[in-house]
């Protein structure tokens, strides 16, 4: 919020009570600590003013469109991009003043960023040796990940899960209590997004900082603890995941009818909202509980097929707070019905 750059405590709210804040209660300190942070690329601001806290022996999801700043802002806290403004600090240090880098943060950036001739062993070998980190650590991390099999295969040859496995592999390596993903579940199969599911929390339940990026909202939905929304580089939310949750407008009911046109124009009449679904048929009601919508399908002799009550979900709520910052906009099915708005 301009003026006020005071960190927030744990669930507190700010002016209008657009931003929660999720700083750690009184006497502990954010692992991550962002004040003020801000980077421009020539006349672009990637990232704006960005103050934020993520506490440790949690999953801190960080969510945005494409885009929004995600991996600016993760590039930031590692120092692979310095910010025009503001400061960024791991348990109250910039990166660069680190001593061990590796053992106080582990990040996966890019998954691809592995030398391809090189076998999985020989990849992690040269990131511990340089990084005097000994060579039972690499046996321990390519057991943990599950390459042990394949460690002394060249990594070109792996697939997708694989590289991923080994590019996290690569952040245990020194045994860190920090560890950042960007992105870290794209285009895994549903194995693979449990097995990081999984380890993402075991990782935080050892009491280590998680904080990750991820699109998947249903899958973020089920790993994080905490949440960092932002939208056009901006902080939009910085808060707990059942916080963010129910802020979202709440209840929809959704129903199936032959009979959609007739049924969509007598909610919109009755001060309703209409969205068609995924489906023809299929529409999403908002404004009006299920009795109502029932009732007036009854009365205005419309079958129903189905009438089921929806809440609200962390995609619905992550879609009202960033409706106006998404930049790459694609036609979707779910828009609003604009022939129901006439209401005869
Ligand atoms: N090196 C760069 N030079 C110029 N512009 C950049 C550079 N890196 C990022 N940007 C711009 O900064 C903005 C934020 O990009 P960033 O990659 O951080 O977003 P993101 O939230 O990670 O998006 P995505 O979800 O697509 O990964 C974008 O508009 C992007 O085009
Ligand atoms: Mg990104």
């Amino acid at each position: 919020m301009p003026g006020d750059a005071r960190p927030l405590g744990y669930g507190e709210t700010r002016g209008n009570g657009e931003l929660r804040g999720h700083a750690p209660a009184e006497g502990t300190i954010a692992m991550i600590e962002a004040r003020g942070l801000t980077k421009r690329y020539g006349d672009k601001v990637a990232v704006s003013d960005l103050t934020f806290g993520i506490a440790e022996g949690a999953v801190t999801g960080f969510l945005g469109p494409n885009g929004a700043g995600k991996t600016t802002t993760m590039r930031m806290i590692l120092g692979l991009d310095s910010p025009d403004s503001g400061t960024v600090t791991i348990g109250g240090k910039r990166y660069a003043d680190l001593a061990y880098p590796m053992r106080e943060v582990g990040a996966l950036i890019d998954a691809k960023a592995v030398h391809g001739g090189r076998s999985a062993y020989n990849h992690l070998l040269c990131m511990a040796q340089t990084n005097g980190i000994g060579r039972k650590r690499v046996d321990q991390v390519l057991e943990l990940v599950g390459l042990t099999e394949v460690a002394k295969k060249r990594s070109k040859g792996f697939s997708l899960g694989m590289g991923q496995r080994l590019g996290i592999a690569g952040t245990l390596l020194g045994d860190p209590r920090v560890l950042m993903f960007d992105e870290p579940v794209n285009g895994l199969d549903p194995e693979g997004i449990l097995w990081i599911r999984n380890l993402m929390k075991a990782l935080a339940a050892e009491g280590r900082t998680v904080f990750v990026s991820s699109h998947i909202m249903s899958e973020m939905e089920h790993t994080a603890d905490h949440l960092i929304v932002i939208g056009r580089g901006k902080l939009l939310a910085s808060c707990t995941m059942a916080e963010f949750i129910a802020s979202a407008s709440g209840q929809s009911v959704r129903v199936r009818t032959p009979q959609f046109d007739q049924l969509g124009k007598a909610i919109v009449a009755a001060g309703g909202t209409v969205t068609n679904g995924a489906v023809i048929g299929e529409l999403s009601i908002q404004g009006l509980d299920a009795q109502r919508v029932g009732d007036i399908a009854y009365d205005g002799g419309v079958r129903l097929h189905e009438l089921t009550v929806v809440g609200a979900s962390l995609e619905t709520a992550f879609m009202e707070l960033t409706g106006d910052s998404v930049e790459y906009h694609a036609a979707v099915p779910g828009a609003p019905v604009a022939s129901f708005t006439g209401g005869n």
